[in-house]
C-alpha cells in the first residue's frame, strides 16, 4: 500500500482519529495570538484547523489523506467555517514562499529525510519573523509513554528540531507530558514541543 492507502484506509475506518477538539498544547500555546495566515502540515481530520479558523485565522490545511481532507471539510463547513484545504503529499507540494505567519506540524512522525524535507519547506513557507510550531511524540515516548509510533526513526527530540531551524530564534524547546484516555491507550504520553520564529535577515 502505499502512504496515502494507509492513511486513508486508517481514516475511513474510525471516526474522529484523534478527536475533534485541538491539540492541548496547540490550544494552550495559540490561544489569543493575533489573526494571522496559518500553514498546518498533514492536518489530518482538521482538529487544529478548525480551532484556528474559529479563532479568526485564515488556514491552508494539507494532508496526504483524501479521505481525512474531505472528512475535515465536512466538518468546516458543517461549523460555518473557511478554510483551505489541500489534498496533496508534503513530498511534492510546494508552498506559496514566505506566505504565512504560522506553521504548524502536529505529529507528523517521518523520518529523518522526510522530516528534513518537509521542514525545509515549513521554513520556505513562512514569512522572515514568522513562527514554527511542532508538536510530536518525543523518542523517549518509545520506553517511558503510550501511543505514538513504535519505530525510534519516526520519532524526534528537541535536538532533532533544532537543528532542521538553524538561525530560528527559540521561544520553546522541550519534553512535555500529556495525559491519554482513548480507546484501549491510558497514560502519559511523552511529546516534544518547538516553537520558534524566523530570523529577518
Ligand atoms: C498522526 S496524524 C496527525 C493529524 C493532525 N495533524 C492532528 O494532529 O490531528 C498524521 C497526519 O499526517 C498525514 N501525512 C502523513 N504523511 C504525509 C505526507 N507525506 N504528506 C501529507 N500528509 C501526510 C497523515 O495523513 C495524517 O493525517
Amino acid at each position: 500500500m502505499t502512504n496515502r492507502e494507509v492513511w486513508n484506509t486508517r481514516y475511513a475506518e474510525k471516526g474522529a482519529a484523534w478527536g475533534t477538539d485541538p491539540n492541548e498544547f496547540v490550544a494552550d500555546r495559540l490561544g489569543g495570538i493575533p489573526a494571522c495566515r496559518v500553514l498546518d502540515l498533514g492536518s489530518g481530520q482538521g482538529r487544529n484547523a478548525r480551532w484556528l479558523a474559529a479563532a479568526g485565522h485564515h488556514v491552508t490545511a494539507v494532508d496526504i489523506s483524501d479521505v481525512a481532507t474531505a472528512q475535515a471539510q465536512q466538518e468546516a463547513v458543517a461549523a460555518g467555517l473557511h478554510i483551505e484545504f489541500v489534498a496533496a503529499d508534503l513530498a511534492t507540494w510546494e508552498p506559496e514562499p514566505a506566505g504565512y505567519d504560522l506553521v504548524l506540524l502536529s505529529y507528523i512522525q517521518m523520518s529523518e529525510e522526510p522530516r528534513r524535507l518537509i521542514h525545509a519547506k515549513a521554513d520556505r513557507a513562512l514569512r522572515p519573523g514568522g513562527r514554527v510550531f511542532i508538536v510530536a511524540h518525543h523518542l523517549d515516548n518509545l520506553e517511558h509513554g503510550v501511543g505514538g509510533p513504535q519505530s525510534p526513526d519516526r520519532l524526534y527530540t528537541e535536538r532533532d528540531l533544532e537543528g532542521d531551524f538553524p538561525g530560528y530564534v527559540i521561544d520553546e524547546s522541550g519534553v512535555v507530558v500529556r495525559h491519554v484516555e482513548r480507546d484501549d491507550i491510558r497514560g502519559d504520553a511523552i511529546d516534544v514541543i518547538f516553537s520558534a520564529t524566523k530570523p529577518v535577515r
